[in-house]
């Protein structure tokens, strides 16, 4: 079904603009597939476990979707692993610069749904950059590595960070702040957003499990939003976690964004142009 008739898909479209540079840039920014899978090689119990975390989310994406007013219909209620390949046959019509998906990828790490995530992502074609959530492992071979992964554009950068455990190591703030440093503007994609001093009572609604907050966090947490709130090179972040779209300042004009369900097809598309 073209994505343009299929009601599971909503696209929502974000820009940025980054003085200097030329051309455009559109990316599609993905967030909390929770995909649960089996198939023939699962060990026995992996079936059951994944259905009932699928018949779980059944009912928990939806209150989610009613908690941040978003549409729902019986368009959403198919299973994680077909609402996936959905959006990547969306994404491979789109042909972006590249496809970031922020986290909870998967449900819980488990053979047949990293199998799932892999091949799928490998077949589509289209170039992904991921990080891991909190439901998942730190590093899954072909899709996801330990450490900050960076992206390269004509004139800027996307850096893929790891917030998963509500804070980051030092040896990636390290390579972040060089990074900044380095002075070449910044998109910083984590999956776990960030509570700043600008936007702490927006992001506080969410509770505190929901957020990296600047005042509440290890040293290392805070750190890192010291780190996305002052450098001047961080034009904007995206990250998910939370279920539910939003769109804040951490500091004024640097916009995150939180990407709403996946799972219930949203797809976020971000264009990037010079001025
Ligand atoms: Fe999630």
């Amino acid at each position: 079904m073209d994505h343009r008739t299929d009601p599971f898909l909503r696209v929502v479209d974000n820009e940025l603009t980054i003085p200097g540079i030329s051309g455009k840039y559109v990316f599609l920014h993905v967030s909390d597939t929770h995909i649960c899978a089996w198939d023939e090689q699962s060990a026995p119990g992996e079936r059951e476990e994944s259905e009932k975390r699928e018949q779980n989310w059944m009912r928990q994406k939806e209150a989610f979707a009613h908690d941040f007013g978003e549409p729902f219909s019986d368009a959403q209620r198919i299973p994680t692993t077909r609402g996936f390949e959905k959006i990547l046959r969306f994404a491979k019509e789109e042909n972006p610069r590249a496809l970031l998906l922020t986290g909870d990828n998967l449900e819980y790490t488990h053979p047949a749904g990293e199998r799932f995530l892999r091949q799928a992502l490998q077949s589509a074609g289209v170039p992904f950059l991921c990080v891991p959530g909190n439901h998942e492992s730190e590093a899954l071979s072909g899709v996801w590595e330990p450490g900050v992964r960076v992206l390269d554009c004509s004139g800027f950068r996307v850096a893929a960070v790891d917030d998963r455990l509500q804070t980051v190591s030092a040896e990636d703030l390290d390579r972040l702040e060089a990074l900044g440093e380095e002075g070449i503007p910044l998109i910083v994609m984590y999956h776990i957003p960030v509570s700043a001093r600008a936007n702490r009572e927006e992001m506080r609604k969410y509770s505190v499990y929901f957020s990296v907050d600047d005042e509440r966090a290890d040293e290392n947490g805070k750190r890192f939003v010291r780190f996305l709130e002052t450098c001047p090179a961080v034009k904007m972040t995206l990250c998910g976690h939370i279920h539910g779209y939003s769109d804040t300042e951490i500091s004024p004009g640097k916009r995150q964004i939180t990407a709403s369900q996946g799972m219930i097809g949203f797809v976020h598309r971000l264009t990037v142009r010079g001025e």
